[in-house]
C-alpha cells in the first residue's frame, strides 16, 4: 500500500534516489496510433450509454446538468477549458461537491477524534490507496463522509510512467470513488512505477515534450475511465534535469490546456521547489491559468543545511504553514479565486486542533480575499 507517509519520510534520500531514477526509462515515447484497450473500452460503454460531451465544467470541477440546475451556465456550446470533457455518468455523484474553503487532510490517527466530535470544517481529504484495501479504515471514512465532502487524492497512479498507468491500479482508484462519492480526485505529476514495483517517493519527471505526452495520454486515459475530470498537482522537486526545456508551471498549464483537467497548486510545493532551483515562486503562480486551479495545497517544510553549505527544503509535510507560504497563498487566492485549499499534514502528525487551527487561518483569508476581490469589483 502507497502511503503519503513514505512519500514524505523518504524526501531526504531523495537526491539519492534519483541518481537510480534518472537511469530508469522514466519517460519514453509510445506508440499513439492505436489507444490502450482500456480507453477503447470506455468509448464504446460511452457510446452504449450515449454519454455526451459536455462543454460546462465549471470553475469547481461540478457539472449539474443532469440536476437541472446550470452552475456551469451549461447551454454553452464552446468548452469553457480548453478541452470538451465527458460528462460525468449517471453512477459518479456530484452530490458531494467540495466547498471554496479551507479543509484538512484526514490521517488515521485522527479517525476516532473526527467521528467523536464532527470538527466544523468544511471538507476532508484522504489519500485513496489507504483505503483501497478496505477494512477499518474504509469503514470510519463510510461514516465520517456522511457528515463531510470528502476529496480522494491519489499517490501511486503515475501519471508520469513510460511503461502506462497500470489498469488494475485505475480499477482500485474507482471501487473507492464509487464508494466514496469523493468532490474531487487528484492525481501528482510525477512518477513512481517501474517495472511493477512502487518506489516510496513521488519522482520527477524530465519537463520534456515527451514527458508531457506521456503525461496528457495518462491524463486522457484516466478521466475517461472513471468518467470526470481529475485535478493534477505540481510536485516538489530537489535536482533538476539536465535535458528539461519546458519551465515547469508552463508544462502544467499545458496538460490542463490538452487534456480539460485541472491543476491542483500546491502553493507549498511551489515555494520548495523555488529555492531549491533559484525560481521566482510567485511568477509561477502568475502563469497558471486561474479557471483551471480547482484545489489548493497548504503544508510545512523544513529547511536542510548540506554538507557545503547549500541549504535545501524538504517538502516533508511536518509542521505548520511557513509565514512565507501563507503571503504566497494570499497571492495564490487573489489570482486563483476562492478554490478549496487543503491543509496537509503527514510527519509528526499533531493533534487535530492543530489541523484545524491552520485550516481556520486559511478561511479566515479566503474571506479576507472575497471581500478584497468584491471592494475591487464595486470601485
Ligand atoms: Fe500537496
Amino acid at each position: 500500500m502507497i502511503n503519503r507517509r513514505l512519500f514524505a519520510t523518504s524526501t531526504l534520500t531523495t537526491a539519492v534516489g534519483l541518481a537510480l531514477a534518472m537511469q530508469a526509462p522514466a519517460v519514453q515515447a509510445q506508440g499513439t496510433a492505436n489507444p490502450p484497450q482500456i480507453v477503447k473500452d470506455n468509448m464504446e460503454r460511452m457510446a452504449k450509454n450515449k454519454l455526451e460531451k459536455c462543454f460546462g465544467i465549471n470553475a469547481a470541477a461540478k457539472n449539474d446538468c443532469a440536476e437541472g440546475a446550470h452552475s456551469c451556465a451549461g447551454q454553452a456550446t464552446q468548452a469553457r477549458d480548453t478541452k470538451s470533457f465527458v460528462l460525468p455518468g449517471p453512477n459518479v455523484s456530484a452530490a458531494n461537491p467540495i466547498p471554496a474553503r479551507a479543509g484538512i487532510g484526514l490521517r488515521f490517527q485522527h479517525h476516532q477524534a473526527v467521528l467523536d466530535t464532527v470538527p466544523d470544517v468544511a471538507w476532508m481529504e484522504v489519500h485513496t490507496e489507504n483505503y483501497m484495501g478496505g477494512g477499518t479504515p474504509l469503514r470510519y471514512l463510510d461514516a465520517i463522509r456522511r457528515n463531510t465532502p470528502i476529496s480522494l487524492h491519489g499517490v501511486g497512479l503515475s501519471l508520469g510512467s513510460a511503461e502506462g498507468i497500470d489498469p488494475a491500479h485505475l480499477e482500485r482508484i474507482q471501487k473507492v470513488a464509487e464508494r466514496v462519492e469523493p468532490g474531487l480526485m487528484s492525481e501528482h505529476i510525477a512518477w513512481n512505477v517501474v517495472d511493477g514495483t512502487y518506489l516510496a517517493d513521488l519522482l520527477p519527471l524530465p519537463m520534456t515534450e515527451e514527458a508531457l505526452e506521456v503525461v496528457c495520454r495518462h491524463v486522457d486515459q484516466t478521466q475517461s475511465y472513471l468518467k470526470r475530470r481529475i485535478l493534477v498537482e505540481n510536485p516538489s522537486t530537489y535536482i533538476a534535469f539536465g535535458n528539461s526545456i519546458i519551465p515547469e508551471w508552463e508544462f502544467m498549464a499545458a496538460v490542463a490546456a490538452r487534456t480539460g483537467c485541472g491543476i491542483l497548486c500546491d502553493v507549498n510545493n511551489i515555494c520548495v521547489s523555488a529555492h531549491n532551483h533559484g525560481w521566482d515562486a510567485l511568477a509561477y503562480i502568475a502563469a497558471l491559468p486561474p479557471e483551471a486551479v480547482g484545489e489548493i495545497h497548504l503544508a510545512g517544510h523544513s529547511v536542510k543545511t548540506l554538507a557545503d553549505g547549500t541549504l535545501l527544503r524538504i517538502d516533508d509535510h511536518g509542521s505548520r504553514v511557513s509565514d512565507e507560504v501563507w503571503s504566497l497563498y494570499r497571492q495564490a487566492i487573489a489570482r486563483f479565486g476562492a478554490v478549496p485549499t487543503l491543509i496537509e499534514w503527514d510527519n509528526e502528525v499533531p493533534p487535530l486542533e492543530v489541523l484545524l487551527d491552520e485550516a481556520f487561518h486559511a478561511d479566515h483569508l479566503i474571506g479576507k480575499s472575497r471581500k478584497d476581490s468584491a471592494h475591487a469589483d464595486a470601485a
